[in-house]
């Protein structure tokens, strides 16, 4: 469904993805792994459209979408959680679910029931700020968000980031609930997250795909996994 081929994405002179080649089939999980810098966020904003690759291609469902502006990749289906967790703080979480909704011409009753499908406790939220969630919270909510309408496709960028450990077990339980009922790319550094929901993992340095994990034992080998970091 998703095939990146041989992209080079640039911020002004300064080359950051080296050729990345990369393939998600339809219901698939997979993770892109890597430290701090090594260009994963470049790589998902490449994909959304955010940024121009300067070489390459990519598709979607066979059609190629390098080019085009972030709102027509988004209703092609692919949907962008950004890493910085940002709501509308001072709105409710059900304006939050409005606003995304709107767009798409969903029904606010049909966003809110697609949040409750991920995290039930969701509902006990509706007329609470946006602002007063949890960090953990405040990621469902931008999960739930990005599955109104029929997306195809999640980018979910470092969604366990900063949490507490009982938290990032909420994610990961909101993750499982999605797996093989819509495709998902995440960036995670998180490698017992990573493990437990992958069926592939791309392993980033420097700008570069170093490593391709299929095998299911070496994902949960944190020796062969930390070296490639
Ligand atoms: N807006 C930007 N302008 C210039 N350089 C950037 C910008 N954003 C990121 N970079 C650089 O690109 C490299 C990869 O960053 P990023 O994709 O954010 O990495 P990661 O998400 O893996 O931590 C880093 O060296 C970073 O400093
Ligand atoms: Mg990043």
């Amino acid at each position: 469904m998703l095939s990146v081929t041989n992209i080079d994405t640039s911020y002004g002179h300064a080359k950051v993805l080296h050729g990345i080649t990369l393939e998600v089939l339809s219901g698939q999980t997979v993770f892109i792994a890597g430290r701090n810098g090594a260009g994963k966020t470049t790589l998902l904003k490449s994909i959304a459209g955010f940024l121009k690759p300067s070489e390459g291609s990519i598709t979607f469902d066979n059609q190629s979408i390098l080019g085009l502006a972030p709102e027509k990749i988004a209703l092609s289906g692919i949907r962008y959680v950004f890493q910085d967790k940002r709501v509308f703080s001072q709105l409710s979480v059900r304006e939050n679910l409005e606003l995304a909704a709107y767009p798409l011409k969903v029904g606010v009753a049909d966003a809110i029931a697609k949040t409750v499908s991920i995290y039930p406790k969701i509902e006990k939220f509706l007329n609470l700020r946006a602002g007063s969630l949890s960090g953990g919270q405040r990621q469902i909510l931008l999960i739930g968000r990005a599955l109104i309408g029929e997306p195809k496709l999640l980018l979910i960028d470092e969604p366990t980031e900063g949490l507490a450990a009982g938290t990032i077990n909420d994610i990961l339980n909101v993750l499982a609930s999605m797996k093989g009922k819509v495709s998902l790319l995440i960036v995670e550094q998180n490698l017992s997250v990573v493990g437990m929901l992958a069926d592939k993992v791309y392993m980033m340095k420097e700008g570069k795909i170093v490593r391709e994990v299929t095998d299911k034992a070496q994902m949960n080998d944190k020796v062969i996994m930390e070296q490639c970091l």
